[in-house]
């Protein structure tokens, strides 16, 4: 009855075709149904202009067929090829510093340039017209990780001339803008859209509104980017999923918009390789979570992406052993390979594919591990995917639905480019709000639903969340009017208008749901400053002085006799950065409202609900008795008592003490 399968990503063109049979066999025994291929290859695909060679992919894909294996086919233009390359110059990304991004790895171009995407609708056409009716091509992957390497902001000539398009259609007249802009301050006015610059390099700051439209801008590239192809696709291989792989803490472009295009999300998920380069976490978390990775990193992501496709998505790329990204690069635990492929299915994973097959002895990444050796000879993470496909297969659970979570969270990309563009205090970052949130939720034993600012579907979960959203769309506004259980509302919401600057009524402007509650200024703090709160905990890095109006909403917590939380009916208003322990005794009050224990999970212990299963996972160092939460608990499989790396399964007999 399960939905999951695991697959794995492969190279065929950097292996001697006489292993290709090999593999596609060793693969099947293995217990993996889905391969991923193609989306490096385009060199081997056109090695010269119009020279298209196409046989040797036709001839793995019908091996990894016969080997009874479905074939994910990766569009190749994260990769353009040297000839192409030098025969536009121009196509290449700048950087904010002006330095153009030379050829020599890939990623290698700007996604604004049209003579670009032109070469890749070529390409893909040809592609789709090829392999779109093959019946084991069963989806295909646009492009390679967007975003990544820091590309999607391009300062380049074919970026400048999109952008002045961009704005006169957005603003219609230069008057227009430069009011909406604010252009007056610093005598900033324009007569003309042609006079328009990109951001960089001016002086001191530009006008934050002008780099906001400038990473509005280039999201929308990246959206139209991967809808040029999207459309090819559905053209030629009608009916196949289409899947993109989106990266871990990577806010540069909106992936709700560019999800609304897909069928299916995915993500790469490397918990040792984020533990060690994507987390502000402090040494004493990193020596602790070396080898088993954070405990709620991946979740977040999880999480996350499945809002972005409609509740479809993959983990594409799967950490198997040690990577070679990473400032250090640890081995991870034992059984911490297949504890991640778990998470993930807990999450409602349908696919989760390990990167990648063989570990390749040549080029950029010949430290990162495969399921195998160089030499073909399995390696530790073989064993633990193998252990994974048996226990699916063993299992069989009923695992077709992913029933809406406890709490929704607000997750809004413009708000993550509003506060990096303009911070107002060097810790503030909105991933780490939102992140120090999700994780007191997780703590608490809470799933969670991450939902677009945007969205206009009715809120069915039963806590709302709403902290660092810049500006409101009016329909959340409706929405929090309409939720009946306890709504918090935390700190930096609605203190810009859509266009950057302080709205008349002041933030959180909110005047018909909170009225007289005004943030009449603020203060950011130094990252080694923190205030203790009356009741326990502390706030750090912001806080806001609020105006409000007593015979409606009632302080509950002060700190230095200011209050930090207020409360109005079901919402709550929380005008600082909490630390981990307010932020706990927030998110328990929130779970008391709502008619939830108020569960406190021993440390590096986490769980996730799905159908009637509970899942259960150990990333921490001490051995955890399930009869510390569960009354009577009987896992389904896996121990009672979990030492570090192990999975039990509760059935629906699950109750929490
Ligand atoms: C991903 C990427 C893969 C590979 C992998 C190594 O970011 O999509 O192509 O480079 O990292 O961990």
């Amino acid at each position: 009855m399960t939905h999951a399968k695991l697959g794995v990503c492969y190279y065929p063109e950097q292996w001697p075709p006489d292993l290709w049979p090999d593999d596609a066999r060793r693969m099947a025994d293995l217990g993996l149904s889905i391969v991923r291929i193609g989306e490096f290859a385009w060199s081997r695909l056109e090695p010269t202009d119009g020279n298209i060679q196409f046989d040797w992919l036709a001839r793995s894909i019908d091996i990894l067929a016969d080997a009874g294996l479905d074939v994910v086919l990766g569009t190749p233009t994260a990769t353009p090829p040297k000839w192409l390359f030098d025969k536009m110059p121009d196509m290449a990304q700048i950087a904010a510093d002006g330095r153009r991004r030379k050829f020599g790895s890939r990623r290698h171009y700007c996604f604004s340039h049209q003579g670009y995407r032109e070469e890749c609708r070529r390409m893909v056409t040809l592609l789709g017209q090829k392999f779109g009716p093959h019946p084991a091509v069963t989806a295909w992957q646009i492009d390679n990780e967007f975003a990544c390497h820091d590309t999607t902001h391009s300062f380049s000539d074919a970026a400048l001339s999109g952008f002045r398009v961009w704005l006169n259609k957005k603003y219609q007249s230069i008057g227009n803008l430069n009011r909406q802009w604010g252009n007056v301050f610093w005598s900033m006015e324009y007569a003309d859209f042609q006079e328009i610059e990109l951001p960089n390099q001016t002086v001191t700051t530009a006008n934050p509104a002008h780099w906001m439209d400038f990473y509005r801008y280039s999201s929308a590239q990246v959206c139209a980017f991967n809808r040029l192809q999207v459309d090819i696709i559905r053209k030629y291989a009608p009916g196949r999923d289409i899947v993109h792989n989106f990266m871990g803490r990577t806010l540069d472009f909106d992936h709700y918009d560019l999800g609304r295009d897909l069928d299916v999300s995915s993500w790469d998920s490397y918990p040792l390789g984020f533990l060690g380069d994507r987390m502000d976490v402090d040494d004493t978390h990193k020596a602790e979570f070396l080898r088993s990775g954070d405990p709620d990193f991946q979740a977040f992501h999880h999480d996350l992406y499945r809002s972005t496709s409609a509740g479809r998505w993959w983990v594409m790329e799967q950490q198997p052993g040690p990577v070679n990204w990473a400032a250090d690069n640890p081995a991870p635990d034992k059984g911490m390979v297949r504890l991640w492929a778990w998470e993930a299915i807990a999450h409602g994973a349908e696919v989760v594919s390990f990167f990648r097959w063989r570990q390749v002895p040549y080029g950029q990444e010949q430290y990162h591990a495969g399921l195998l050796r160089p030499d073909g000879v399995a390696a530790p993470g073989f064993f633990e995917a193998q252990q994974v496909a048996r226990e699916i297969a063993d299992l069989a659970l009923d695992l077709t639905t992913t029933e809406t979570a406890d709490v929704a969270l607000v997750f809004d990309y413009p708000s993550a480019w509003a506060w990096s563009i303009h911070p107002q205090g060097a810790a503030f970052d909105y991933f780490n709000l939102l992140f120090g949130l999700y994780q007191a939720l997780r703590k608490s034993g809470l799933s969670v639903d991450f939902v677009s600012s945007q969205s206009t579907q009715r809120l069915s979960q039963k806590i709302l969340l709403v902290a660092g959203l810049f500006s409101w769309p009016e329909t959340l506004r409706d929405q929090i009017a309409e939720f009946s259980g306890p709504v918090l509302i935390g700190p930096r919401t609605g203190s810009k208008t859509d266009g950057y600057s302080i709205p008349d009524g002041l933030p959180p402007d909110m005047e018909a749901l909170f009225p007289g509650l005004k943030v009449s200024h603020v203060e950011s703090l130094p990252a080694a400053v923190s205030m203790q709160a009356d009741r326990g905990g502390g706030i750090k890095y912001w806080r806001e002085f609020v105006d409000y109006d007593a015979s409606r909403q009632t302080p509950l917590e002060q700190v230095a006799g200011v209050p930090v939380l207020l409360k109005q009916k079901n919402l709550y208003y929380l005008s600082a950065w909490p630390d981990e322990t307010l932020a706990l005794r927030l998110v328990k009050r929130l779970a008391v409202d709502a008619g939830f224990p108020p569960l406190s999970l021993p440390d590096g212990l986490r769980i996730r609900s799905r159908g009637s299963y509970t899942f259960i996972f150990n990333y921490g160092t001490s051995v955890i008795d399930l009869k510390q939460i569960f009354a009577d608990p009987k896992p389904l499989f896996g121990p009672a008592e979990l030492i570090r790396g192990t999975v039990s399964i509760l059935g629906s007999a699950a109750t929490i003490k």
